[in-house]
């Protein structure tokens, strides 16, 4: 049984109000302890840990003001009850001030301060109850820092808590903007390898000729250009984490050498036979079906499955939409907090969140997100984000761009915006045709690649 007892301690310097104040409340099943002056008082603070003090706040010496601000400095979950002579409320209304919980005026019957007592002692316990209640929502509803309550989500994150523990490798795969770095991070920040490094590259970003060296290292004279010896990144991630984004891009030759490093754990530097041991978790992310590429004979069947170990899948964010309210909020808080000066979070009007819900977000959680950032400027001075906050596209078109003939609204459209809407919308199913394959989905497209490549830069950035 936790001891439910409150110890209270009373400050007061007339010793015969004193002593009947205290022996009711010990009747009352209060743990009494009683201070004739502020000096005393300040000692038996320095000893426990009161739940309570009721001070006078006219004391000879240390006054009573001067007692509840050491009380509530050393201890501010303390209760401090002020105790003030009649028609000095102006002083109690000050000791509130400083922290004083609520006070009663001289002289008062016992049950008054019962009362306030009571009170005083309820809020409190609503006050941790609340403080519990917000701290459990946070650990159910997020994992450092990925936020999300659908069905999906919540498996998520207990099976992060799970796999986290282990060096397992992972293969997290998920449509762009849908979380899949943040997963990566958030592995290696719980496991035991959080102490050194999380070394991140992105396989596509990358020309494949440089990607082994890259990757593997490289010693002087080993090709053109290599002038010095190098450590690559598996080297750099030992007893780390490697991150491999994109995975799905690597050409045959590297995933041949990939999974070389993955069965042995042990890499060669280019230009240089004699095998480096290392231990390096390694987690993979990809956008596009790795088994469609399998299929293909693009991506190596052996590869996929030493990738596979535990798949990590990331649901669109239009297949969770019930993650929206909570992200919204969570972006809407963060924004707010990292303007300069602070501002009081916003929140986000009926008919503006109706939208939010409804919309397709092609660029999932990256796009609400910037969608949020740009609502926060432009609602400046307000504490409401209203609908005309919102992007264009989200604003107005609702979910996919309108199918079948083009009729223009009697309204007029923001011509730039839906033209980019439909512009991300065909790139967006070009790359899940091809299976991300880039090359292939700008031949569908009949763009050039490079194109395509600085296309997509841009709609990731906005
Ligand atoms: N569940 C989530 N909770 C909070 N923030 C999220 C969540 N999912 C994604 N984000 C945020 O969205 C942005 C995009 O996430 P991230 O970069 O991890 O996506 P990605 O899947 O790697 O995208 P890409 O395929 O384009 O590289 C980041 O700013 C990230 O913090
Ligand atoms: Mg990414």
């Amino acid at each position: 049984m936790p001891d439910t007892t409150k110890h209270l301690l009373i400050v007061e310097d007339e010793a015969s109000l004193r002593a009947v104040v205290a022996e009711r409340l010990t009747d009352e099943g209060y743990e009494v302890v009683q201070a004739s002056n502020g000096e005393e008082a300040l000692e038996r603070l320095a000893e426990f840990a009161f739940d309570i003090v009721i001070t006078d706040l006219r004391l000879p010496g240390i006054d009573g003001g001067k007692v509840l601000e050491a009380a509530v400095a050393r201890y501010p979950e303390i209760i401090g009850i002020v105790v003030t002579g009649y028609g000095t409320v102006k002083d109690a209304v000050e000791a509130i001030k400083r922290g004083a919980t609520d006070f009663v005026t001289k002289p008062f019957q016992f049950d008054e301060l019962l009362h306030v007592l009571d009170s005083a002692l309820e809020q409190r316990r609503l006050k941790s109850e609340n403080a519990y209640l917000r701290s459990e929502l946070e650990r159910r509803y997020s994992f450092s820092g990925i936020v999300g309550r659908s069905r999906p989500m919540r498996d998520l994150f207990q099976l992060l808590e799970t796999v986290s523990a282990t060096s397992s490798t992972i293969l997290v795969s998920g449509e762009t903007g849908t979380g899949k770095e943040l997963v990566a991070r958030a592995i290696h920040h719980n496991s035991p390898r959080r102490s050194c490094q999380f070394v991140a590259i992105n396989c596509s970003a990358i020309p494949e000729t440089l990607l082994e060296a890259e990757l593997f290292g490289h010693v002087r004279g080993a090709f053109t250009g290599a002038v010095g010896n190098r450590v690559g990144r598996f080297e750099q991630a030992h007893k780390g984490t490697l991150f491999l984004d994109e995975v799905g891009t690597m050409g045959a030759p590297l995933q041949m050498k990939l999974l070389r490093a993955l069965q042995e754990r042990e890499v060669e530097r280019v230009g240089d036979s004699r095998p480096i041991k290392v231990d390096v978790r390694v987690i993979a992310a990809t956008n596009s079906d790795l088994v469609k590429l399998v299929a293909a004979g693009t991506f190596r069947e052996d590869l996929f499955y030493r990738l596979n170990v535990i798949p990590v899948r990331l649901p669109p964010l239009r297949d969770r939409r019930e993650d929206i309210p909570l992200l919204v909020q969570h972006f809407l808080d963060r924004f707010c907090r990292e303007m300069n000066p602070p501002r009081p979070s916003m929140t986000v009007s009926q008919q503006a969140m109706r939208q939010l819900m409804a919309y397709g977000w092609p660029g999932n959680v990256r796009q609400l997100e910037n969608a949020l950032e740009r609502a926060v400027a432009l609602g400046a001075g307000r504490t409401q984000i209203e609908l005309s906050d919102l992007p264009p596209d989200v604003q107005e078109l609702g979910e996919a761009p309108a199918q079948g003939p083009l009729v223009l609204p009697d309204g007029g459209i923001d011509f730039a915006e839906f033209v980019g809407s439909v512009e991300r919308d065909l790139i967006r199913q070009s790359l899940e045709r091809t299976g991300g394959n880039k090359g292939r989905a700008a031949q569908l497209l009949n763009l050039k690649r490079t194109t395509l490549v600085e296309k997509l830069k841009r709609i990731n950035q906005n």
